[in-house]
């Protein structure tokens, strides 16, 4: 089976968020289950692009906004890779230092129809299109109505939701760049009156998932303005939780970390990466370290867990460390907090992919106070790291974490993201902590819980092979 997963992010190549994470691991599952799964996405100008080297296996021009633009389909040996990754080059355009930007309407609109005229060259056309998040949401809408790709319309094209929070919304203004198509259709493409590239996914996909089982029925009630379509489309829709690439994230193997350990060698291995952290970011170490990681967005309840550190830190009796950027206010409020908390206190603010390794192996609790999580990736990490999720229990993290007060529970979940839960959950985590016995049976316990993709990926295949004639 031939399948396309199309995406504007791929770890190890480009990440924002946990949508890379996810596109960097599924394919490599999927190939291990039989399957020939590989990843179309923008060729940017990065790190990953400059180190390695590509050659281009097909040369075209798009019809764009009147113009003929040239794009090339580039690929790499580069040997991080556990499958084939194609990138669409579009010079002016995607070739840029970032991978989203404000004219990002353009900008993913050209990748979608350079990706859909590379696919129509095909002798063997893909048995399965695989599209991720808005920025691909119009390729179910092209393949079904746009003339030029109608011969695609045989190919199951699948949308995943990663978060709905994000349509790429655009004018009419902009319809025309749009491959032609009957003019009676514009209504798959609308939603409020203007183009909804995940709204036209939802319409026109033949499968809508997304990222966990309680998300997928969140989302029916509340879904940034898309709840009644989700409804009306409940038949086609389904929530499959998202894996980790145990390859990439196992504390025994990490080459970010120092300090390897496995589950035999856990209280040892967490120590030591502790030690470390505490003495790098002048923390006590003597104290259980609370940890966040992620992006600093109302999403992520940024806007109210800096006041909850600022009631915990009061009570001495933690250390807290946090990574994260993102609005300007959150990262004000949590570089104020570094004034009178030396010593207990620190935060990093930017994206450093060693350093948030580095804080699941050391940490001892991982908050996720999050509004919203269609499925979150940082509290598997954290599992696997042998670090306790400390969670509001919403979207993936209530499919994933299950309270300490519950039958065979080992996390901590609040349910409102308020200032005085945050700060209870982090009181409860600090008595769980002292708790000795308990706390080391509980995080040698969650080393073992099994969230790699192996289960999922099968429920993938098994979804695009009931869509097959
Ligand atoms: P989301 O995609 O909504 O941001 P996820 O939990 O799915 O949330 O995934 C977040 C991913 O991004 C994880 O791999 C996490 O470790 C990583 N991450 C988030 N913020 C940072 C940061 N500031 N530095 C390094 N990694 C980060
Ligand atoms: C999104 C969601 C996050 C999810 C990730 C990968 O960014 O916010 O919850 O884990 O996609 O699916």
């Amino acid at each position: 089976m031939k399948i396309f997963h199309i995406s504007a992010e791929c770890y190890p190549i480009a990440k924002v968020g946990g949508l890379a994470d996810v596109v960097g691991a599924l394919p490599k599952y999927q190939n291990n289950l039989g399957a020939t799964s590989s990843v179309i996405m923008p060729y940017y100008d990065n790190a990953f692009t400059q180190k390695n080297n590509f050659k281009s296996i097909y040369e075209s021009k798009l019809d764009f906004n009147g113009h003929k633009i040239g794009y090339n389909i580039l690929k790499t040996k580069a040997a991080v890779l556990d499958f084939e990754v194609y990138f669409v080059d579009i010079p002016n355009l995607l070739h840029k230092n970032y991978v989203y930007s404000a004219d990002d309407t353009d900008r993913f609109l050209a990748f979608q129809i350079a990706t859909l005229d590379w696919i129509l060259s095909f002798k063997d056309l893909p048995d399965i299109i695989h599209c991720h998040d808005h920025h691909t949401g119009l390729i179910p809408f092209m393949c079904q109505e746009s003339f030029k790709y109608k011969s695609l319309n045989t190919i199951p094209v699948i949308t995943t939701i990663h978060n709905a929070q994000y349509q790429g919304w655009f004018g009419y203004d902009k319809l025309h760049l749009i491959p032609e198509f009957e003019s009676t259709k514009t209504g798959l493409l609308d939603w409020d009156h203007c183009i909804n590239p995940l709204a036209a996914a939802i319409k026109c996909a033949w499968r809508v998932t997304t990222v966990s089982p309680s998300y997928m029925d969140e989302l029916k009630q509340e879904a940034n303005g898309l709840q009644d379509l989700l409804q009306h489309e409940s038949n086609k829709c389904i929530g499959i939780l998202n894996g980790i690439d145990t390859a990439v994230w196992n504390p025994e193997t990490d080459h970010y970390l120092d300090h390897k350990y496995n589950i035999k060698t856990l209280e040892a291995g967490k120590l030591a990466n502790k030690l470390a952290l505490c003495k790098t970011f002048n923390l006590d170490e003597s104290k259980p370290l609370i940890t966040f990681i992620g992006r600093l967005v109302h999403e992520k309840g940024a806007d109210v867990f800096p006041l909850a550190i600022k009631k915990a830190l009061e009570d001495e009796n933690c250390s807290v460390l946090v990574l994260g950027s993102g609005h300007d206010e959150a990262e004000q409020a949590l570089l104020q907090l570094k004034e009178n908390n030396t010593g207990l206190y620190n935060v990093f603010i930017g994206y450093d992919e060693k350093l948030s390794h580095n804080i699941y192996a050391g940490a001892d609790f991982l908050l996720m106070p999050s509004r919203v999580e269609p499925c979150g990736l940082n509290q598997l990490y954290a599992l696997r790291y042998g670090t306790i999720p400390v969670v509001r229990s919403i979207g993936g993290l209530k499919d994933t974490i299950v309270d300490i007060d519950k039958n065979e529970g080992f996390g901590i979940s609040h349910k409102e993201v308020t200032v005085a839960q945050i700060y209870k959950a982090i009181t409860r985590s600090v008595d769980l902590y002292n708790k000795t016995t308990i706390f080391k049976s509980i995080r040698k316990h969650i080393m073992t819980i099994d969230h790699s993709w192996d289960v999922s990926a099968k429920a993938y295949i098994n979804l695009y092979q009931s869509l097959k004639k």
